[in-house]
């Protein structure tokens, strides 16, 4: 890609990603330009998944997606702390404490627009009002847990015992803000 077509594929980014969704005068500028037509239409395809998103995903209820998600993210929280409190193998931990990292990377993709309420979820207003704040805090549940991984790695079982402590200040710290007692 030569820079005058990146700059019309970014140029057409941006128009498709304005806040409104229309199409702009940018947008047509980016096409007249002669931005490759596969391409427009893939952007165009990624442009509308970032907008409808999977808030409208056929069949699938995102309310108890996320909640059998943080189930199972907490079940494998529970297995790591049973085996840091039993002394087991350390190295272990490696594996779930990396499914925690990639859980925590996709929590803010599973709260969107449109699944405020519903079912007896328990996520409070402000993880749409505060959005960057909520991502924030699912941010650092992925770098904690990542961290933990690398440790776990390592066999030092003081330093595992004392990162899964960070870890679970990581869920308390989203829980308090962002979800319902
Ligand atoms: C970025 C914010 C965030 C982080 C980090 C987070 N949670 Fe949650 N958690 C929530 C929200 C919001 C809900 C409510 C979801 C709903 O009811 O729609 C929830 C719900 C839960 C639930 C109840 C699920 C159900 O069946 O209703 C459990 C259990 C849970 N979290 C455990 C954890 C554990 C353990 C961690 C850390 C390893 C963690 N969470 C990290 C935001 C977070």
């Amino acid at each position: 890609m030569n820079s005058a077509e990146t700059d019309c594929a970014a140029a057409f980014c941006h128009a498709m990603l304005t806040p409104d969704g229309r199409r702009t005068g940018r947008l047509n500028i980016a096409v007249g330009k002669g931005l490759n037509m596969r391409k427009a239409v893939l952007l165009g395809a990624v442009a509308l998944l970032a907008t409808a998103g999977l808030a409208r995903a056929d069949g699938l209820n995102l309310i108890e997606f996320r909640q059998t998600g943080m189930d199972l993210q907490s079940s494998g929280f529970a297995g790591i702390r049973a085996v840091v409190a039993a002394k087991g193998d350390i190295k272990t931990l490696e594996a779930p404490a990396k499914a925690l990292q990639r859980w925590a990377a996709l929590i803010p993709a599973v709260y969107p627009k449109g699944t405020e309420t519903g079912g007896n979820t328990k996520a409070l207003p402000e993880v749409w009002s505060d959005a960057a704040g909520f991502q924030k805090a699912a941010a650092a549940l992925g770098e904690a847990s990542g961290k933990l991984a690398e440790l776990a790695k390592t066999g030092d079982a003081d330093a595992v015992a004392a990162q899964v402590k960070l870890v679970g200040a990581a869920c308390s710290a989203c829980h308090n803000s962002y979800k319902a007692k």
